[in-house]
């Protein structure tokens, strides 16, 4: 693994590493999306390499999860070819203290929720900055929304309290378009107080593909920490 100084980094290493050593030899594994996750896929490869697990393959949730995985020589399948799914890895934006979470920072939100939902274990990684005590206080809800959808699925964002925007890309002109080849909504709730019935509300939508909103479905959350300048992780 690559050597690195920059403590946030070192931090995001360990909790992804502590992640991937949760993978048991003769698993399917849920790949999830970002910074975060990436050192987790980078790790699993690690362990595969030097043989301390056999026998693994991964379900990516995007494009960077297969690339990612592909780089680090983790055998990939589709859900076509798997009954079920044992563990997945996967980031987030922000957890609550009942483990609800919301996700959608890498607009990957979609093939996540089918993937994390699938998983007998769904192991989160995340820095503790994103632990909030209500969903929404930092971080805006992602919504993917079908192209020609985007004007009146707005309207009725607005309509539930919330203020759209359509999320622009970096380093490239226009919106940002998503592995489906759909647009993405980002709306900011004054407070987001019933996070499961919000979920089904804005799915609701004609249009809508699928909200950030990832209630009920996470089993354990790994946190890291900098403590006196060293990286710590913790479960919750
Ligand atoms: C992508 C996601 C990511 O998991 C989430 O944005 C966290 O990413 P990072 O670990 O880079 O902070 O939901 O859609």
């Amino acid at each position: 693994m690559a050597e690195n100084t920059d403590p946030v980094r070192v931090m995001k290493q360990e909790v992804g590493k502590a992640a991937a050593a949760k993978v048991k030899s003769n698993s399917i594994v849920g790949l999830g999306t970002g910074s975060t996750t990436a050192y987790a896929i980078e790790y699993l490869g690690e362990r595969l390499r030097t043989g301390e697990i056999e026998n693994i393959v991964g379900i990516p949730t995007s494009f960077q999860a297969e690339v990612l995985a592909k780089k680090y020589g983790i055998p990939l399948t589709s859900l076509d070819a798997v009954d079920s799914i044992d563990i997945a890895i996967d980031g987030a934006d922000e957890v609550d203290p009942s483990k609800n979470l919301i996700k959608g920072g890498g607009a990957a939100h979609t093939r996540e929720k089918v993937v994390d939902t699938l998983a007998n274990l769904f192991v989160v990684v995340v820095d503790s900055g994103k632990l909030v005590d209500k969903l929404g206080s930092t971080f805006l809800l992602p919504v993917e929304v079908i192209p020609m959808a985007v004007t009146p699925v707005m309207r009725r964002l607005e309509k539930l309290g919330g203020k759209p925007e359509l999320r622009m890309g970096v380093k490239k002109a226009g919106p940002v378009v998503t592995d489906q080849g759909n647009l993405v909504i980002d709306v900011k709730f004054e407070q987001i107080d019933n996070p499961a019935e919000l979920e089904k509300t804005i799915n609701n939508i004609p249009g809508v593909l699928e909200n950030g909103l990832f209630v009920g479905v996470a089993d354990v959350v790994l946190v890291g920490e900098i403590k006196e300048g060293k990286p710590v992780v913790f479960e919750i």
